[in-house]
C-alpha cells in the first residue's frame, strides 16, 4: 500500500500527525539485535525507525526529551503493531543497544555526543548520520563545512570514549523515501570505518530494509568524501523536485563475502 507518509510526520512537535500504513500492512520480520536512534524523533531517525521496526529491529528511540521519545515510539507502534518501540532520554537510551544510530543536526552532534559520553560503553558500535551542512551556521544546505577533524564522523569517533567505535553511514539515504513505508527502496547505503567486521555488522542490520544495499566505502576518514555527497543531491533534489539517492554499478553479488 502507498501511503503519504512524509518526513514531518515525525516531527519533533509530539502533536504531529504521522501518517502510516493501516494495521497489519506491516508484519514485522524476525528479531535482530536491538538499536538505539538518538535524534529518534527526527525526520530521519523516525523514518528509519519504522523501517527497521517493519523489519523486525527493536528501536529505542532517544531525545532530549523523554517525553517526546515515548510519544514517538507510541505512535511507532500504533502505526507497525508488530514492531517493538521504546522511547527514553538520550542518556538512558544509548544503553539501550549495543548499536546506536546518531541522526541529529550538525550543530548539536558535539553537544548530543558530550551528553552520552559517560553513558556509552566498550564495545558499542555508533553509526554516524550527521552531515556538516553549511545549513548549520546559516548558510546554504549545498555547501559542506570543513570540520577540523576531516568529517563529522571523524569529530564524532574523537568525542566518543575508547573502545566505542564509529561507522559512518545512510547520509545519502532520503528521510522523506524511507518515510514513505509504501515506497519499494532500490538505493546504496555507503559504508565508512575503519574495521570491516563493524562494517559487516552494521549492513546486516540496515540490509535488512527492502531495497538497500551497503558499500564498503573504505575507512572511516573516507567518511568526508561521503558526507558532502548529501550536499550534491540536496542540489540535484531542488534541481529535479525528487528525492535521489545513489547506486553504485558494476559491483558483485556478494559485497559483504565474510558475513
Ligand atoms: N533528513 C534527511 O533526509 C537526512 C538524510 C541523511 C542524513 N541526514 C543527516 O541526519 C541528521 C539528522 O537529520 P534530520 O533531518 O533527521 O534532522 P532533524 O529532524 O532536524 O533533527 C533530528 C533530531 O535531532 C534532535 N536534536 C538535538 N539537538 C537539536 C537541535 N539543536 N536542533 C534541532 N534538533 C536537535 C531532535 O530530537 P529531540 O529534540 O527529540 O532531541 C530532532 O528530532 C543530520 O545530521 C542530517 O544532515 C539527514
Amino acid at each position: 500500500m502507498t501511503l503519504a507518509c512524509v518526513p514531518l510526520g515525525c516531527s519533533t512537535d509530539p502533536n504531529a500527525s504521522m501518517s502510516f500504513p493501516s494495521r497489519g500492512d506491516y508484519r514485522a520480520a524476525p528479531m535482530s539485535e536491538p538499536v538505539t536512534i538518538i535524534g529518534g524523533s527526527g525526520a530521519l531517525g523516525c523514518a528509519l525507525a519504522a523501517r527497521l521496526g517493519a523489519a523486525g529491529v527493536p528501536v529505542t528511540i532517544g531525545s532530549r526529551d523523554a517525553g517526546r521519545a515515548a510519544n514517538v515510539a507510541g505512535r511507532l507502534r500504533e502505526a507497525i503493531p508488530d514492531g517493538t518501540f521504546v522511547g527514553d532520554a538520550n542518556g538512558p537510551a544509548a544503553t539501550a543497544s549495543d548499536l546506536v544510530l546518531l541522526c541529529v543536526p550538525f550543530r548539536s552532534q558535539v553537544e548530543t555526543l558530550a551528553q552520552i559520553k559517560d553513558r556509552l560503553r566498550e564495545g558499542q558500535l555508533l553509526v554516524d548520520a550527521t552531515v556538516p551542512l553549511a545549513a548549520a551556521v546559516a548558510g546554504r544546505a549545498t555547501r559542506i563545512l570543513g570540520v577540523w577533524q576531516g568529517s563529522a564522523a571523524q569529530q564524532a569517533a574523537e568525542l566518543t570514549p575508547d573502545g566505542v567505535r564509529v561507522v559512518s553511514a545512510l547520509h545519502t539515504v532520503s528521510a522523506a523515501v524511507l518515510a514513505d513505508l509504501g515506497l519499494e527502496l532500490s538505493e546504496d547505503v555507503l559504508v565508512c570505518g575503519d574495521r570491516r567486521a563493524d562494517k559487516a555488522r552494521v549492513a546486516s542490520l540496515l540490509e535488512r530494509i527492502p531495497g538497500l544495499r551497503c558499500v564498503d566505502c573504505g575507512r572511516l576518514e573516507s567518511a568526508r568524501i561521503v558526507e558532502s555527497l548529501t550536499a550534491l543531491l540536496i542540489g540535484v533534489n531542488g534541481r529535479y523536485k525528487t528525492h535521489a539517492g545513489i547506486r553504485l554499478t558494476g559491483l558483485p553479488d556478494r559485497l559483504w563475502p565474510d558475513r
